[in-house]
């Protein structure tokens, strides 16, 4: 066994015990890339004047991870209720990494998360991982728009790294949608 060190990731702030990064985030899914020794955290680097474009976009995206977090949470309960193991899990991950984006975005913002407010869903996977690479897609969409109107460079690295970790879960709906695993 090798020797732990503590890492941060600079996308959601979390901290993680390993030999080294991992591929990605365990909390908001970026890639190990993100990842910075502990030691060399600095948080000054948070700490900046957000544009009021910005301050909007970062509203609009809280509005969509929300809303996407309360939709895999109805697709997480659909999958569990069909003894849906597989669907289960992956909705469950696809839930969790939704809600830290969430989170993040909070920590720009500086307020109170808002009560989730819930979302429907098909009783189906198929549907329900369709409907998920619609809103991955529009996301994505989103995300890519913000980055180029950031003025911050925090920010543009910020939105740059959710255009990434969408486009994971994108993937992931695409290759569901052809093959069941
Ligand atoms: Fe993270
Ligand atoms: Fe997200």
């Amino acid at each position: 066994m090798g020797k732990v060190r503590v890492f941060r990731c600079k996308v959601c702030r979390d901290p993680y015990i390993g030999e080294e990064p991992p591929s990605r985030c365990p909390f908001c899914g970026a890639l190990g890339s993100y990842f910075v020794p502990a030691q060399e955290w600095n948080p000054s680097e948070y700490l900046f004047q957000i544009s009021d474009v910005s301050r909007a976009n970062l509203k609009a995206a809280l509005e969509l991870e929300l809303n996407n977090t309360a939709f895999y949470l109805c697709a997480m309960n659909a999958a569990k209720r069909n003894g849906d193991e597989y669907g289960y899990a992956k909705f469950k991950a696809l839930k969790k990494v939704e809600n830290e984006h969430a989170d993040a975005i909070l920590k720009f913002l500086g307020i109170e998360k808002p009560e989730l407010t819930p979302v429907p869903c098909s009783n189906e996977f198929e549907k329900n991982t369709q409907e998920g690479w619609d809103r991955e897609d529009r996301a994505i969409k989103a995300y890519a728009k913000f980055a180029i109107e950031a003025s911050e460079l925090q920010l543009r690295q910020f939105f740059k790294a959710l255009v990434e970790i969408e486009t994971d879960h994108l993937q992931l709906h695409s290759e569901n949608m052809q093959k069941r695993p």
